[in-house]
């Protein structure tokens, strides 16, 4: 039994390694009590906190580490909740009536103390993945209110410590950089308000005072949300540290009538004693086995053929790249934008959603049997959520779009975004889509999105406008859901241009993300790195291209590409005899390692950084029997290193590689190493392996018998 109830008022989750307790203190306030390494016995956990200070310019309330903060009295902390009630009142005095357990769930109920507003909070303990999930249910009994601000959780970590926060953020074509900041008094914080998860920031974080990639204290979450979301990290006067996480507050309201009730995203949360690398890889193997539509199923190695022939596609330009792409063992040929009726450019055609019948005058079905009978699955681009002016879509429902009736509509790439907050949007796209997809042998399909909102109107709902931030994204939700339950074994992709669309909320649907549109792999290092603290390799695609070919060896682009979902992007009908035969290699290389890299376990042995010119992962299989390790140097010495910058760099200078994740126990040996070594060796001692200007290696690591075979 994971959930431990102590004086019907203390409770603590359990997980195999970590321990999440709270309680009610005596102000009767529901508290945070603990959040770290799993103690022996229940009563080993510390009593909630009362308050420890407060003088006549702040209450009690504002000492407490709070559950789930409502504001009323001399509290001025991130409230969780902020309601608006019939009569105008806008204070809340919510009162514990009690927790019930069922299985591995701990529901804590709390009441207003006048109006029949009940809130639930939500704890699930997920055991063998150490971490907690939660999620707040508020249920109105009363005359209509406002919700004016409704987290899913306040992640209380201990007080009297200081922290760094960990952040991703970026822009188009530089999506996730990973971020390291300490925290000073006030509040920090990263949002999206464009009604999408966003390129700018992902809904995720970690905590530490002084961890690394292998050791020390990391408290992390990550919301499970696809839409506008805030994450709020504050520290108070009083060095109180909490993250509160959830939909954004931004631009919104709820109206929730007599009767109803709003249930939030869920957010995830985890304490490790053992680094950033340990925090990821718990969030990876829930990702892989409780969010994947396919769970750990092996995902295909694809052929894109968007940036050979962009918006010129035909039956013809396709098949050549088809054959050019089954020779090299691709297992999935997907056609990308252009297909459609009317889109022969960026200005027309989204929301037609059937073949253009001057390139496809058959249809798409001669095309798909050609790729069918080359060996290869049949996968095809749609941006449903889209609307070009230009297109019998929008001719015959001008209103279906998100905006205001007297303003402008913005448009970006010459596109507007469907109002899918609006059930006949919905019903649309499903009755479209699901036509498609039954009339085809289509098993793939790449979901994109590429511009955000402007005008954020909805004229249809009168006051309740302010809802369609999140009533956008159910409705996204609704008809995603419902092709995908038609459709059972189709896999989606989530792209957004690149990564605009990445979160635990969309890989319910989606079993891969579309990472970026930036293929050059320099770049792709650090956007990986970024994208790897939250959502495991598997949903990571990675495609070799073009893009700076003349300047990045083949060998070095495919390495990169490798170390998540392989695709490969670039005009083969551009590549050599010699370079098709090489990518052939690769191609079953990879299908060798895949795995290990799409099941197993990542280990960052070096990450990027100004300090190395190296960049090394490693993923080791659950087993312990099998590793692969990518080795990448992005800067040689001399010359090279002087032209980017780089003066003190030794052209010698190998990478010191201590290897993680061994069975200390089992001897491995390692492509190029010699004789075959303990894994605590390989753990402690290490290896070297020294590396060129922009060279890169695998080295393959496997377990051997005592005999060393
Ligand atoms: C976006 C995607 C690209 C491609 C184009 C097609 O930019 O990220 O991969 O599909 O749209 O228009």
């Amino acid at each position: 039994m994971p959930i431990h109830t102590l004086d019907n008022n203390y409770w603590v989750l359990e997980t195999d390694h970590t321990a999440y307790a709270l309680g009610v203190n005596t102000a009767g306030a529901l508290v945070h009590a603990y959040w770290g390494e799993r103690l022996p016995v229940p009563t080993d956990y510390p009593a909630a906190p009362d308050a420890i200070f407060h003088a006549s310019f702040t209450g009690a309330g504002h000492m407490w580490p709070e559950e789930y903060v409502g504001l009323t009295g001399l509290k001025y902390v991130e409230p969780a909740l902020s309601v608006s009630f019939a009569d105008g009142v806008r204070d809340l005095v919510l009162q514990v009536v009690g927790g019930a357990v069922a299985g591995d769930t701990l529901v804590v109920t709390l009441r207003d103390a006048h109006y029949p507003l009940r809130v639930e909070l939500h704890y699930r303990a997920h055991a063998a993945h150490d971490l907690i999930e939660r999620w707040a249910v508020v249920h109105n009994d009363g005359a209509p209110i406002t919700l004016e601000r409704v987290f899913s959780a306040q992640w209380q970590v201990p007080i009297g410590r200081s922290y760094r926060l960990s952040y991703l953020s970026g822009r188009w074509i530089d999506e996730f950089q990973l971020h390291r900041q300490p925290l000073s008094p006030g509040v920090f914080v990263r949002e999206s308000r464009r009604i999408t998860t966003s390129h700018h920031a992902s809904p995720w974080f970690a905590l530490d005072d002084h961890a690394g990639e292998t050791h020390g204290e990391v408290w992390f979450g990550a919301l499970a949300w696809s839409g506008n979301w805030k994450l709020a990290a504050e520290v108070t006067d009083f060095g109180r540290t909490r993250v509160s996480l959830g939909l954004n507050d931004w631009d919104f309201a709820w109206r929730l009538g007599a009767g109803e009730r709003f249930t939030t995203p869920a957010c995830l949360g985890g304490y490790t004693q053992d680094g950033f690398g340990a925090a990821s890889r718990r969030l990876h193997a829930f990702v892989r086995d409780n969010v994947l539509p396919h769970g750990r199923s092996p995902h295909k190695v694809l052929y894109n053929s968007w940036e050979a022939t962009t918006f010129s596609v035909d039956v013809e330009s396709q098949s050549k790249l088809a054959e050019l792409a089954a020779e090299m063992g691709v297992e999935l040929f997907v056609m990308d934008d252009g297909w459609f009726q009317g889109r022969n450019s960026d200005d027309a055609g989204l929301g037609d959603w059937w073949p253009d019948p001057k390139k496809f005058p058959d249809g798409l079905t001669p095309l798909i049997a050609r790729v069918n009978a080359l060996g290869m699955d049949f996968g095809l681009w749609l941006e449903p959520e889209m609307v070009n002016p230009n297109s019998d879509l929008y001719r015959a429902h001008p209103d279906w779009v998100i905006h205001f009736p007297t303003r402008a509509r913005t448009e970006s790439r010459n596109q507007l975004i469907l109002n899918l907050a609006r059930a006949d949007v919905q019903n649309y796209l499903i009755t479209t889509i699901d036509k498609l997809l039954s009339d085809h042998n289509i098993t793939f399909i790449k979901w994109d999105m590429n511009r955000n909102v402007s005008e954020p109107g909805w004229p249809a709902a009168g006051d309740r406008q302010r809802e369609i931030w999140v009533r956008y994204v159910e409705g996204l939700y609704r008809v995603w859901g419902t092709l995908r339950e038609r459709h059972p074994n189709v896999v989606w992709q989530s792209c957004s241009g690149g990564g605009g669309r990445a979160d635990l909320g969309i890989l319910r649907l989606a079993d891969q993300v579309w990472v970026s549109d930036n293929t050059d792999a320099l770049s792709r290092l650090n956007i990986q790195h970024g994208y790897s603290q939250m959502l495991p390799a598997d949903t990571m695609e990675a495609w070799v291209t073009d893009i700076n070919a003349g300047r990045i060896s083949l060998d070095f682009r495919f390495h990169v590409a490798m170390q998540g979902v392989l695709g490969v992007g670039g005009n083969l009908l551009h590549w050599s005899p010699a370079e098709r035969a090489k990518a052939a290699r690769f191609v079953a290389q990879y299908k060798e390692i895949r795995p290990i890299v799409q099941n197993g376990e990542l280990y960052r042995l070096i990450e990027p950084s100004d300090s190395s010119p190296y960049v090394v992962t490693q993923y080791v299989n659950i087993a312990r029997s099998e590793a692969v390790i990518f080795a990448f140097r992005r800067i040689g010495g001399g010359a090279d290193a002087m032209l980017d910058g780089y003066h003190a760099i030794d052209p010698s200078q190998p990478a010191a590689l201590k290897l993680q994740g061994l069975d200390p126990d089992a001897r491995y040996k390692i492509t190029g190493q010699g004789a075959a070594r303990s894994g605590l060796a390989w753990m402690r001692a290490g290896l070297t392996v020294a590396l060129g200007h922009q060279e890169s290696k695998i080295l393959r690591v496997r377990r051997v018998d005592d005999s060393g075979s």
